[in-house]
């Protein structure tokens, strides 16, 4: 069944509770990627010009105790909204009380107002009680009195079980996604349950263990797995080739073994690697097929690799591709990932999804976002979502 969405809603003069996830990296009150905070545009735009009134909601950082508050307030993201709204935003310094409740009153029509950080509730006359991240029950109830409707399109955070996505809903007659929640569900939830085939997965970043959930559900899902970047090398050492340096995780490697045997040759694994002898971008690098010599490290996978992967990606239909190939961040070891994305970008018959981290930051760095389908806003939240969980933030936006 189809999520409820904010078209559905009757917005005019209504007070609008609208939970983004505008968890921006920040340094000293200067924002890295704004992002997030764009991707939650079209949504807050629609509510302005709807009449409604929007209250956003948003977590920012992990507050453990009261002297982590100042560095995390909301104050700048709800400037560079103003900004990129062009129009005035009200911030509000608090989470509850009197100053809040005045301020949502005096809304009009199309107006927009941020309250501060949510999570600032986690912390109460210092101690760290976490009321919005263990969802405490008076809190959710709370914030919903502040609204006519809520509007959900935090995906970033729809991982997370906390009292200002969860416990609002559940404090509602009813709960919408925004355009952002409901892009998400319709390109990661579609790759994932319903893919258009041939589906191949791309799986990369350093660890094994991060990514086990999302290997095992895709090699269930998908027609061909392709496994690059660090974790490669635990697979390499699986199959007694040899490593070098290069990355492993001694205590994963019975599991690659088992996972290679489940997966057959639906698992495909890089045929040459870009080493060096040290993690450093101006080290003498050279390109070896497979054994890695003792003193070397891989740092990016082949061109032999991306010929190999291209040809595997050319017929594909869908395409869900999570963490890089090599390190990216490095120019010199950030061709594989670099060409991979660009092929991606030419695959103009297929749905092409990037999913969250370290994979979103490689394809804006490497300037090929722009050709793929979608890129997810999520990190934690995609990265579940591929595993086939079910995700809180999601179960309780209310169905059609
Ligand atoms: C994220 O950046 O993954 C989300 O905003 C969730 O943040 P959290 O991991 O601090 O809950």
């Amino acid at each position: 069944m189809a999520k409820l969405t904010v078209e559905d809603l009757e917005l005019e003069g209504k007070k609008v509770l609208m939970r983004v996830d505008f968890n921006v990296p920040i340094k000293d009150g200067v924002i890295g990627n704004d992002n997030r905070i764009v991707a939650a545009l079209p949504t807050i735009k629609y509510v302005m010009e709807h009449g409604g009134r929007a209250i956003l909601l948003s977590h920012l950082g992990r507050i453990k105790k009261e002297e982590d508050k100042p560095a995390l307030s909301m104050r700048p993201v709800a400037e560079r909204l103003s900004n990129l709204l062009d129009k005035p935003v009200t911030f509000v310094p608090v989470t509850e009380g009197k100053q809040l409740e005045d301020a949502i009153d005096n809304m009009n029509n199309g107006d927009v107002l941020v309250m501060e950080n949510t999570r600032y509730e986690d912390v109460v006359d210092g101690e760290n009680v976490k009321r919005e991240s263990k969802n405490d029950p008076e809190l959710g109830k709370y914030w919903a009195s502040l609204g006519d409707v809520f509007v959900n399109d935090a995906f970033g955070t729809a991982h997370r079980s906390h009292a200002s996505n969860v416990g609002i809903a559940s404090n509602m007659d009813q709960a919408a996604a925004g355009f952002l929640m409901e892009k998400e569900i319709k390109f990661i939830g579609n790759a994932v349950d319903n893919p258009v085939h041939p589906f191949v997965a791309i799986l990369g970043g350093a660890k094994v263990s991060d990514k086990i959930g999302v290997i095992n559900n895709l090699l269930s899902k998908a027609d061909k797995v392709i496994v690059g970047g660090g974790m490669t090398y635990t697979f390499y050492a699986a199959k007694g080739i040899k490593i070098g340096n290069s990355l492993v995780e001694e205590d994963k490697i019975d599991l690659a073994k088992e996972i290679m045997e489940k997966a057959g040759d639906k698992l495909v694994l890089p045929i040459d690697s870009v080493i060096a002898k040290e993690f450093n971008n101006d080290a003498e690098s050279k390109i070896v097929d497979n054994d890695i010599p003792d003193g070397y490290m891989a740092l990016d996978i082949g061109p032999k690799s991306v010929d190999l992967f291209k040809d595997v990606l050319k017929d594909a239909k869908t395409v869900v591709w999570n963490g890089p190939m090599g390190v990216f961040e490095m120019s010199n070891f950030a061709n594989g990932t670099l060409e991979i994305g660009k092929f991606l970008g030419t695959l103009s018959d297929a749905t092409t999804i990037v999913g969250g981290g370290d994979s979103t930051a490689a394809v804006q760095q490497l300037g090929v976002a722009d050709s793929l389908t979608h890129i997810s806003t999520g990190g934690g939240a995609s990265l579940e979502y591929l595993e086939g969980k079910t995700l809180p933030g999601i179960a309780s936006i209310s169905e059609k």
